[in-house]
């Protein structure tokens, strides 16, 4: 079977102070976008993954077999399977790519194998692979919290026209969360509440604690949020710890403009959808 990994934006994203287990409690409205890697998987004579579109490990640091591992301690299924990944989602983005291919192996294999794993039994699971993992099982737009694995209700906001853009630098999450460490600079979330209840609009609702940061060390954060201004965008925002922006449009016509003149200025860019 194939199945799409989509990416997700943080409409919202407000770290607090480190804790004793050395993560960072979030409230982060996460929202999907039609930006998507593929993924399909089959049963087969042996274990085998395959990886296209991008330089990745294809062995078991990649998220695609820890969630293909999880699923057998939980379950005991270990019949073999073939994975193979098409990437489209850029990597070190903030944009949730791997989160996104582990939820989709486990859901996939929950499927294949017939398996009967229950919603709250999968976001365990989940949980196990990384912070973000449990947001992409169900998708759509969630308030997530803890340290992002604790996931709300589904929100469904107006469809959105998005553009992702990203430069050649990558940003790491673990070193983004020092260097805000470092700045002091944590508030709590007064913004959320309000896209959730719609008392404001999502483009004027945007913030991200790592925004001052990723555009302080990584030059291309400020260059796209420039294109994205100068060619129509209502607002534009860092994608979770970065380096990926996304820029807010009015319509599908000049979210694609937009995306074109960032990829002739040579940039990653796709015009993408809000997704429910
Ligand atoms: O959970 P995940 O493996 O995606 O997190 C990667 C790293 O990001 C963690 O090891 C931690 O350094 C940092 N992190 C954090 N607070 C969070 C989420 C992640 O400090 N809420």
């Amino acid at each position: 079977m194939t199945v799409f990994a989509n990416a997700k934006i943080n409409l919202t994203l407000f770290v607090g102070q480190k804790q004793n287990d050395g993560y960072h409690p979030v409230s982060t409205l996460m929202q999907e976008v039609s930006l998507r890697d593929l993924i399909n998987i089959e049963r087969a004579d042996k274990d085998a993954f395959f990886v296209s579109g991008a330089n990745l490990p294809a062995d078991g640091k990649n998220l695609c077999i820890k969630a293909r591992d999880a699923f057998r301690t939980h379950t005991g299924i270990n019949d073999p399977v073939s994975i193979t990944l098409e990437k489209h989602i850029p990597h070190m983005a903030g944009l949730g790519g791997g989160s996104s291919d582990a939820a989709a192996v486990l859901k996939a294999l929950s499927d294949l194998f017939d398996a009967g794993i229950n919603y709250d039994e999968m976001l365990d699971i989940a949980a196990t692979l990384g912070s973000d993992v449990p947001f992409f099982i169900g998708g759509g737009c969630r308030l997530c919290t803890g340290r992002g694995e604790r996931v709300s209700q589904k929100y469904s906001l107006e469809k959105t026209n998005i553009v992702i853009a990203k430069g050649e630098a990558g940003l790491s999450t673990p070193e983004m969360y020092g260097r805000l460490d470092a700045s002091g600079n944590f508030i709590s979330d007064n913004a959320s509440f309000a896209i959730i209840t719609k008392t404001k609009n999502i483009k004027d609702a945007l913030y991200n604690s790592f925004d001052d940061i990723a555009e302080a060390i990584c030059p291309d954060v400020a260059k796209i949020k420039r294109i994205m201004f100068l060619n129509g965008a209502q607002n534009a925002m860092l994608c979770g710890s970065g380096s990926a922006v996304f820029g807010i449009y009015p319509d599908a016509v000049s979210a694609d403009n937009a995306a074109c003149i960032l990829r002739e200025n040579g940039f990653f860019a796709e015009s993408c959808v809000t997704v429910d």
